[in-house]
C-alpha cells in the first residue's frame, strides 16, 4: 500500500517520514511549490531534532518523494492522510476550509477505493463532514472510507513520540479501514484503540485539554505556594508519586503555549457551547494560562519599581525547548508587556528568532546569551532550554547591572542562585 500525506507542515512532514521509516513508500503533497522544492533538497523549514537526517535518509532510499501534482498523487495512492492546518477562527472554532478543499480534491479525482484518514486535529463530526464533502463532488461511484487517526506527538520529541506512541487511536466503523490502518501500524508496538469516529476526534481534544488543565492547576497552586512560602516543585514531586495523578505535566511556570494546547482548548470550549454545554473548568484553565506570564511580570515590577528604561534580558523565546516554534509562546506575552512599559528588551534564544517586523523592531535580538545579559537590570528566563543550566551564572551576575533573575520555568537551583548573590524568583519557588 502506498501512502499519500497531504499537507507537508509540521505534522504532515513528520507523519510522512515516520511511515517511510516504518518501511512504507510515502509521497508528501503540498500546494506550496517552494516548500516541496526545499523538502526535495532535504531541507526542513522548521526545527525538529532528528527529522532532517531522516528526510535525507529516505530521499536516499527513495522511500519518500514530494510533489505538487495533486490529481496524479490522489490517483496513485490508496491511503491518504489529511494533515493540513485547522487554524483557530476568531470565535475559537476551527477553520475547516483546508480540510474541505482536500476532501473535494479527493472526491473529484478518485479513481478507485480510497482510505482517507484525518490526522489534523479536527472538531467532532469531521469524519461525517469529510464523507459528505467527498460524496458531494464524486464523479464515479468509487467506494471509500474516512477514518480518524489523531496525532499525539510533541514538538521537539516528534520522532520519539511518533515511533513509540503510547497508543494509536483509530476512529472508524469500517472493518476494511480498520484492517488497513492496523496494517499500516503493524511495526508499532502499543495498544491500538478502535472507536467510533466521533470518539476518536474527541479523545484528541480531551487529551490535550486534560494536560492543559494539569498545568493550569499547578500554576494557580504555585501562586498560593508563593504566599505560603511552600516550594511547588516539592509539592509536584509529592503528589506526582500517586499513580492516579502521575509525575508528568506538573511543572509550574509562565504557562503553556504552542500550536496545540491554546487552540485545542478553545476549540473544545467552542464545540461544547454550540451543544449548550459550558466546560467551565476549561474556561478557568484558559484564564490562568493567560494571566500566568503577567504574574511573573508583577513580581518583577514589585522588585524593579518600574520597567521604564530598564534593560531586561529575555532568555528563551520558543514556547518550549527543542523547537524554534514561538506560536503562543509566553515569552512573547512577556516581551509585549515589557515593551508597552518602556523597558529596553534584549532577547536571546539558542534556536528561535523573533520575526523582523514592526512589533519587535525595538527588541535587540542577541546572537549570544552574554550580549543579552550584559548590563541588564533583570533577566527573565522564559524557556527551559537545558543550556541555560550550564551557563556560568556567577559570571553573568558579574556583568549585570542589577542581579535580578526571574525564572519563568523554575529551571535553575534557587539555593545556588541565592548563594551567587542573585535576587531569584521562580513561580511558586524562590
Ligand atoms: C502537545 C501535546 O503534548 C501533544 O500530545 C499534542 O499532539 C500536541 O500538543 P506540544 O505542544 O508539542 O504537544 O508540547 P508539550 O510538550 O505538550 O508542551 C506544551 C506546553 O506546556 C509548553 O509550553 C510547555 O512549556 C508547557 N508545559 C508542559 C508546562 O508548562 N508544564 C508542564 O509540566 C508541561
Amino acid at each position: 500500500m502506498n501512502i499519500l500525506v497531504i499537507g507537508t507542515g509540521y505534522v504532515g512532514t513528520t507523519t510522512a517520514l515516520v511511515f517511510a521509516e516504518m518501511g512504507w513508500n510515502v509521497t508528501g503533497l503540498d500546494t506550496d511549490a517552494q516548500k516541496i522544492q526545499q523538502l526535495e533538497k532535504g531541507v526542513l523549514y522548521f526545527y525538529e531534532p532528528g527529522l532532517e537526517e531522516l528526510l535525507r535518509k529516505h530521499l536516499g532510499t527513495g522511500q519518500i518523494r514530494f510533489t505538487t501534482n495533486k490529481d496524479k498523487a490522489i490517483q496513485e495512492h490508496e491511503a491518504i492522510f489529511i494533515c493540513v492546518g485547522t487554524p483557530s477562527r476568531p470565535d475559537g472554532g476551527a477553520d475547516m476550509r483546508y480540510v474541505k478543499q482536500v476532501a473535494e480534491d479527493i472526491g473529484q479525482t478518485m479513481n478507485g477505493y480510497k482510505l482517507v484518514i484525518t490526522k489534523s486535529t479536527v472538531p467532532v463530526g469531521t469524519q461525517e463532514q469529510v464523507t459528505g464533502w467527498i460524496q458531494a463532488v464524486q464523479k464515479g461511484s468509487f467506494p471509500f472510507d474516512v477514518a480518524s487517526n489523531p496525532e499525539f506527538l510533541r514538538e521537539g520529541k516528534a520522532l520519539e513520540d511518533a515511533l513509540n506512541p503510547d497508543r494509536v487511536i483509530i476512529g472508524t466503523n469500517s472493518k476494511r479501514a480498520e484492517n488497513l490502518l492496523r496494517t499500516l501500524y503493524r511495526s508499532i508496538k502499543c495498544p491500538i484503540v478502535v472507536t467510533a469516529p466521533r470518539t476518536a476526534e474527541l479523545i484528541k481534544y480531551a487529551s490535550n485539554a486534560f494536560l492543559a488543565t494539569k498545568i493550569s492547576y499547578m500554576n494557580e497552586l504555585a501562586r498560593l505556594c508563593d504566599q505560603l512560602g511552600v516550594n511547588i516543585i516539592e509539592v509536584a514531586n509529592g503528589i506526582g508519586l500517586d499513580p492516579r495523578i502521575g509525575t508528568s505535566f506538573l511543572q509550574a511556570g509562565i504557562g503553556y503555549g504552542g500550536s496545540c494546547f491554546p487552540k485545542d482548548v478553545s476549540a473544545l470550549i467552542f464545540a461544547a457551547k454550540q451543544n449548550h454545554i459550558e466546560l467551565s473548568i476549561l474556561g478557568k484553565v484558559v484564564n490562568v494560562n493567560q494571566t500566568q506570564p503577567l504574574y511573573l511580570l508583577d513580581k518583577a515590577r514589585e522588585r524593579l519599581k518600574s520597567f521604564a528604561n530598564k534593560k531586561v534580558a529575555v532568555l528563551g523565546l520558543a514556547f518550549k525547548p527543542d523547537t524554534d516554534d514561538m506560536r503562543e509562546a509566553p515569552a512573547l506575552r512577556i516581551i509585549d508587556r515589557l515593551l508597552s512599559e518602556q523597558a529596553k528588551v534584549y532577547a536571546y534564544d539558542p534556536v528561535a528568532k523573533l520575526p523582523a517586523d514592526v512589533q519587535y523592531e525595538s527588541v535587540a535580538s542577541c546572537m549570544a546569551l552574554e550580549d543579552a545579559v550584559q548590563g541588564a537590570d533583570a533577566v527573565f528566563l522564559c524557556t527551559e532550554w537545558p543550556v541555560f543550566q550550564k551557563v556560568d551564572w556567577t559570571k553573568m551576575k558579574g556583568i549585570m547591572n542589577r542581579p535580578n533573575l526571574f525564572d519563568g520555568r523554575n529551571l535553575l537551583d534557587s539555593d545556588e542562585m541565592n548563594a551567587i548573590g542573585f535576587f531569584y524568583q521562580g513561580i511558586g519557588y524562590e
